[in-house]
């Protein structure tokens, strides 16, 4: 199509905004509401252009062939101005001191757009407080421009539901759950709303009193000052007040750092800038990140307070008389290199073995592995992927060759038909929910969960389903052999692209509807309903995470999983595939980098003699040649007598590992244990030399997130004194023990990296520069693959391969003793064990400690109520802890999360594994409890979001403003002056 614009003849793209046209095409118009990731809020009438005549918003008009477009006729400039003038009347200009004056601010920048010096319509105060109930932001009413972006944010993008504007009311304001305080609202502190505010109205609480010079002042001080500029604004016009601002702002400049780094806790793999102050953190600016754009959780939007936190470890640890004394670096390496060698020379390479942490970087990762294999000379390498994701892994490699998710969070987005199965991705990936949320909200996409949970998004499903637990893999089978046995399967896609259809087919034989409803519990008719709505659906995405794979059958059932997905055709296209949602934000590279037993980086075999050889070339060593030790085996080992050394990066392995109790046992029979990490975890208790690692705003590297997007995290902050980037601690150690290696920078541990692998082939640093990522396989020349299997699956003839599993039924079930089911899993506030989040004070606040969710039918036949004492017993340990009484579970299934260093879950849960990975089955655990006498407070206090009432609503709903009686479209002769302006 072709337009002009101010009689400049454009190219326009079809359903383009006008606005993204003009500012496509280097022009401008001043806007306020209109943010390009939210779309038309259509709220502040300040981007009125003239088209063919007729005044429209530019955010909210699509381009149409041979539109004439003027932004800048008077009758358009006109209007401009007078919608700014009401929106002036909301805010008071007092930018000098005002902790927004950072050059972002909108109010700020379009004053000076506009040009405008006085303001017609005076500031009016509103009559309501400032909400400081909130630990990490706060509401200003009285300069909130109520242009509805944080509304539109919350309710369509966060899809959280808190947030409304009354419209109707003499005053409008934000409301929270219209109208609580923030604090006792159902606000999750995602941060969207305060993310996108284009003023100060919602401010984050760290940068209040920090960003700007004078803004620190005391309150009398402030206002003070304010008058004055109020005062002189009459005489010197808007124009000289706003260059004193700026000069302000150009001050700080030099003291404020924005930093680009990649969020520490889940695998998301959210991206953002930090803004720093010396060591304080005023906020985290996500906008660029190609997973999240403005999206955060609170997490790592507010969940920073373990980088400055007292109780860092700054100096490395020794035990002496079974106490700890510091020690210098160099008398800690030597200790720890001297002891590995001993030890190695003693008992043999294999009598060490090494974890990598997945909180670490894929450099790190890499490097951990080659002091196992290459100075030590040992496979016994691993991370916690054992813990969560192998199982997905496993099931992925059997049916298309790769590990990983098979398509990017933009496919989920654009699914027809989303079935998340074993997730409770509201809380646990949460940025991903959201995109679920607001694709099921607002485009029609249905979902259907599976989980015992009724979790937020089983609430928001369209199909529930609550199968018994552990029968993932019957239901699963079901749906399979009736779209195969009704001719609903995808023949076409199953005859180019899939082998092992016979054998598959016979393999479902005993997984009739009759027999998935005995099994399972589930309804014939509720799996023939899921049955057709995947075969309706043109595109489905599968989502699954810790409740399928920390199963003993987790490797089955996820390969069930992808079954499902190839005979129904739902891979190799947009908005298809498979999700195995990854936990920690690098547990994905800390296997792709080779921190894992069996294979080397880029799921090269330990195995294969020419894999071998080339990193043998490489590293000038010869490397061992059989599997290793996964990290469930090393336990066994040490217990055996036969693994005497370990050194642990990063990893709480002592409570995180399943059957807690029998992991310390096995830790107080090493010879020499090393732990390194940033705070004394309780896995520290059984280290004899405790190293002090960085966290990673404090270093240099690459993460790999659950999409396979490799992405670059700057160093932020300084290293703390004393505390050293964890690869620089690895090559100390591999340089000790006489290993050579002088890499200075993380780039060049990547450059090595891509050298060994042909899957990350055309990764390096330049290539991930600032917010460029990669989605792996990379090719040399750099390219990508955001989806993956376009051309082909990943088996020599290119075909996928179906492959028969059957089911066996779960282990630790229920009896006359143990006679209630517990699950177990994360929560939003908190990230896995809570070391770091803990050290959050707003996030302890709100969230303060762990709890058991209890039914209200069980706990009515126990006489239980919120906040009464129970010890919960297993085969294995017990617990003491507080119930929660909540209809999310059902009947006799119990639910604990995994935020407790105290009281951990995994005091109850067993050694089982999955029969294929050695994952722990942590969600088959059975247990008694016993209710103590006494009753506390609820584990939950109110302010806790979980038990806020939110306002659904499509977005802003501007329409209601225009309905007000005073309100008409600027521009159309509603009685007010022209302002003064200097064009
Ligand atoms: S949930 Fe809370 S922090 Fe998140 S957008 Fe809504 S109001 Fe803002
Ligand atoms: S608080 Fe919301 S409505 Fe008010 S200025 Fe900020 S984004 Fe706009
Ligand atoms: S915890 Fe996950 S969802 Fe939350 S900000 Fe970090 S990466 Fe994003
Ligand atoms: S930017 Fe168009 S109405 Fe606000």
């Amino acid at each position: 199509m072709k337009v002009a614009v101010d009689g400049i003849v454009r190219e326009a793209k079809t359903d383009e905004f006008l606005i993204d046209l003009i500012t496509r095409t280097g022009g401008s118009v001043p806007h306020v509401c209109y943010h390009p990731q939210l779309g038309p809020v259509q709220t502040c009438d300040t981007c009125m252009v003239e088209v063919n005549g007729r005044l429209v918003r530019a955010c909210a008009t699509p381009v149409t062939d041979g539109m004439a477009i003027s932004t800048k006729s008077a009758k358009a400039e006109a209007a401009q101005v007078e919608a700014f003038d009401r929106i002036l009347s909301n805010h008071m200009l007092y930018c000098t001191v005002c902790d927004n004056n950072n050059g972002n601010c909108v109010v700020h920048n379009t004053t000076k757009l506009l040009a405008i010096e006085h303001q017609q319509i005076p500031f009016r105060t509103k009559p309501y407080e400032v909400d400081n109930t909130n630990p990490f932001y706060r509401y200003d009413p009285d300069q909130c421009i109520l242009c509805g972006r944080c509304v539109e944010a919350c309710q369509n993008v966060e899809v959280n539901e808190t947030l409304s504007i009354n419209w109707e009311d003499p005053n409008p304001r934000v409301l929270w759950d219209g109208g609580s305080t923030i604090g006792e609202s159902s606000c999750v502190s995602c941060g969207h709303c305060v993310t996108v505010c284009p003023c100060n109205a919602l401010m984050e609480k760290s940068m209040l009193g920090h960003a700007g010079f004078l803004t620190s002042l005391k309150k009398s001080a402030l206002s003070g000052m304010i008058e004055i500029v109020k005062g002189v604004e009459p005489e010197t016009g808007y124009g000289s007040i706003l260059q004193i601002s700026e000069a302000e702002h150009a001050m700080r400049e030099h003291r404020i750092r924005k930093t680009k780094t990649v969020c520490t806790y889940c695998g998301v793999g959210c991206s953002f800038d930090v803004w720093t102050k010396d060591r304080h953190i005023l906020k985290i600016a996500p906008e660029h990140g190609p997973a999240n754009g403005i999206s955060t959780c609170v997490k790592g939007k507010f969940g920073w307070g373990h980088i400055n936190s007292e109780d860092r470890l700054t100096t490395p640890l020794i035990r002496e008389n079974d106490k700890f004394r510091q020690a210098s670096w160099e008398e800690a390496i030597a200790l720890v290199a001297r002891r590995l060698s001993e030890i190695k020379n003693k008992d043999g390479a294999d009598s060490l073995a090494f974890i990598s942490s997945s909180k670490c970087t894929n450099e790190e990762s890499y490097l951990m592995q080659k002091l196992a294999r290459a100075v030590i000379g040992t496979n016994n390498v691993d991370n916690c992927s054992r813990y969560c994701q192998a199982p997905a892994t496993a099931g992925l490699f059997r049916t298309v060759g790769y590990g990983g998710d098979s398509g990017s969070i933009s496919d989920i987005e654009k699914a027809d038909l989303v079935i998340i199965i074993g997730s409770n991705t509201a809380e646990s990936h949460p940025v991903i929910a959201t995109r679920v949320k607001s694709s099921h909200k607002l485009d029609g996409q249905k979902l259907i969960v599976s989980d015992l949970r009724e979790n937020e998004m089983a609430r928001r499903a369209d199909l529930f389903l609550h199968p018994k637990p552990g029968t993932d893999l019957v239901w699963l089978s079901a749906i399979s052999r009736y779209l195969l046995d009704n001719g609903l399967a995808h023949t076409k896609f199953l005859d180019q692209w899939v082998n092992g259809l016979d054998q598959y087919r016979k393999s479902l034989e005993p997984y009739t509807l009759e027999a998935a409803e005995r099994l399972t519990g589930l309804s014939e008719r509720s799996i023939r309903t899921v049955a057709h709505m995947i075969a309706e659906a043109k595109a489905t995405c599968i989502l699954w995470a810790m409740g399928v794979t920390q199963q003993s059958q987790g490797s089955d059932t996820s390969t069930a999983i992808s079954n499902l997905l190839l005979i129904t055709g739902n891979y190799m296209r947009p908005g298809t595939g498979a999700y195995p949602l990854r936990g920690h934000n690098n547990v994905q590279g800390a296997s792709d980098h080779g921190s894992m037993p069996n294979m080397l980086t880029g799921y090269q075999s330990v195995d294969d003699p020419e894999v071998r050889q080339r990193f043998e070339t490489k590293w000038k060593v010869t490397l061992p040649s059989t599997k290793g030790l996964d990290n469930h085996q090393m336990v066994e080992a040490i217990h055996a007598g036969k693994l005497k050394a370990m050194y642990v990066l990063g990893e709480e392995m002592s409570i995180v590992d399943s059957n807690a109790n029998y992991v310390e046992a096995a830790f107080e029979k090493l010879d020499f244990f090393v732990v390194q990490d940033i705070f004394f975890s309780h896995t520290c208790r059984y280290a004899d030399v405790v190293l002090p690692g960085a966290p990673s705003l404090e270093k240099e590297g690459t993460f790999t997130s659950t999409e396979r997007r490799i992405q670059r995290l700057y160093e932020v902050l300084e290293p703390l004194a004393g505390c050293r980037p964890d690869w620089k601690i690895v090559q100390d150690v591999a340089n000790q023990m006489g290993a050579g290696w002088h890499y200075q920078h993380p780039s060049e541990i990547m450059d090595e990296i891509a050298f060994l692998t042909p899957m990350f082939a055309g990764v390096n640093y330049e290539r991930l520069a600032g917010y460029k990522s990669l989605q792996w396989p990379v090719a040399a020349d750099g390219t990508d693959q955001p989806l993956h299997y376009t051309k082909r699956f990943a088996f020599p003839d290119g075909k996928a391969r179906l492959f028969p599993v059957s089911w066996i039924g779960p282990t630790d079930q229920p009896n006359a003793e143990f006679d209630l089911h517990l699950n177990n899993g994360r929560l939003l506030e908190h990230f896995h064990e809570g070391n770091l989040t803990y050290r959050t004070e707003g996030i302890r606040e709100k969230t303060p400690d762990v709890f058991v969710e209890v039914s209200p039918e069980l706990a009515e036949e126990r006489g239980i109520q919120s906040g009464t004492w129970v010890q919960l017993i297993s085969r294995y340990g017990k617990v003491r802890v507080r119930a929660l009484v909540t209809d999310r579970v059902q009947g006799r299934e119990l639910y604990m999360p995994m935020n407790s260093v105290e009281s951990p879950v995994n005091r109850l849960t067993s050694s089982h594994t999955d029969v294929v990975t050695n994952t722990p089955a942590y969600k088959e655990a059975s247990v008694q409890m016993k209710v103590l006498a006494e009753v506390g407070e609820s584990p939950l206090p109110r302010i806790n979001p979980r038990f806020g009432h939110p306002t659904p609503q499509n977005g802003v709903e501007v329409e209601r403003k225009w309905k007000r009686a005073d309100y008409a479209p600027p521009g159309n002769g509603n009685g007010l002056v022209q302002l003064q302006t200097k064009k």
